[in-house]
């Protein structure tokens, strides 16, 4: 062939595999949420507001790695960092305060195309539990880092450690001391109306098609004993695979008992069931029926998502192709 005939033939070939390669290009979607729980409508607006600016900044923040082909791993990291530091949210800054009056943090990050997950719990120095997460999986040979050690590994690994008083807020220091009054009282606590939930997540799909999942919080006001919730146990609180992600939030107890995360993608995989009834099924029925409650977020590989929550409401947002946030906090919103 002809040299020119020959170049042209190339391009014209590179040009039809890069056709080919946009026709594969998979959508990236991104869902996060803030936590569910008893969220009440005449909420102060200013509160309100700046919670739909957070979640609508998270969003963006994560859709950028998206947008820029990075994986998924990095817009969940990303999405839950900027909550983190926002003090609205039981992650981070504004965790809810144990029975002593510490913040005892966890946090999972999941990798749906290795299976690689990395999950910290019981930290209470560390600025961004999901950072932390992520370096466990990243950077050590175990899957979950408790307390101290946990700590001592943040350390060498660069993540920033900041002193324990970074975390309060008045907010969650006076839930905090309503809790240790009910608890004086021998008063049984309110679960939902304590309002023990606000934990952050997100879950993402990358260009790639691959999915993560990603979790923080405070875990519960008042809680005792080292109590470490459902957020940093890979399958109940965060789970993903090949083909599903999830993130929970709520009565950390029943996601553990349900396997909550898991179970909804088995349902998907094994039981082919889809995408939104598997969520429904797990967090709508299963939990609500042996006494627990929350909400979760659910994403397909084929981009179909899910934010199912059995309580008033669900901090919570999507974005997608048109690059548009949309979040909502109330049952009846349809973002
Ligand atoms: N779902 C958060 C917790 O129970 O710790």
């Amino acid at each position: 062939m002809h040299v020119r005939s020959r170049w042209v033939a190339m391009v014209l070939a590179l040009s039809a595999g890069m056709v080919m390669m946009q026709a594969h290009a998979v959508v990236p979607v991104l869902v996060i949420h803030g936590g569910a729980g008893v969220i009440k409508r005449d909420m102060d607006p200013a509160t309100q507001k700046a919670i739909r600016a957070k979640l609508r900044e998270a969003l963006e923040h994560g859709y950028a790695q998206l947008k820029a082909g990075k994986p998924a791993l990095d817009a969940v990291t990303a999405a839950i960092t900027v909550l983190e530091d926002d003090p609205h949210f039981n992650a981070g800054k504004g965790a809810v305060f144990t029975h002593e009056g510490t913040n005892e943090m966890d946090a999972a990050i999941m990798d749906g195309s290795t299976l690689r997950a990395g999950a910290v719990a019981d930290v209470g120095h560390v600025k961004n539990p999901i950072l932390l997460a992520r370096a466990v999986m990243e950077h050590s040979p175990h899957v979950m880092l408790a307390g101290q050690g946990a700590e001592t590994f943040a350390r060498e690994q660069g993540i920033p450690l900041v002193d324990a008083s970074y975390f309060r807020t008045e907010y969650r220091w006076q839930q905090l001391q309503k809790a240790l009054k009910r608890d004086r009282l021998g008063q049984h606590q309110d679960e939902e109306a304590e309002g023990h939930f606000g934990t952050v997540g997100a879950v993402a799909l990358d260009t790639h098609g691959h999915l993560a999942a990603g979790t923080s919080t405070g875990g519960m006001t008042d809680k005792r004993w080292g109590r470490i919730g459902d957020s940093p146990i890979i399958g109940a609180g965060t789970y993903a695979n090949a083909g599903c992600a999830v993130s929970g939030t709520g009565w950390g107890e029943f996601y553990i008992r349900t396997v909550a995360a898991h179970a909804i993608c088995m349902r998907v995989a094994v039981m082919h069931e889809p995408l939104k009834q598997a969520a429904d099924e797990v967090i709508n029925r299963e939990i609500p029926k042996l006494g627990g409650d929350g909400g979760a977020i659910v994403l397909g590989a084929d981009g179909s998502f899910a934010m199912p929550f059995n309580t008033s409401g669900m901090f919570r947002g999507w974005i997608g192709a048109d690059g548009v946030p949309h979040v909502a906090i109330f049952a009846d919103e349809h973002p």
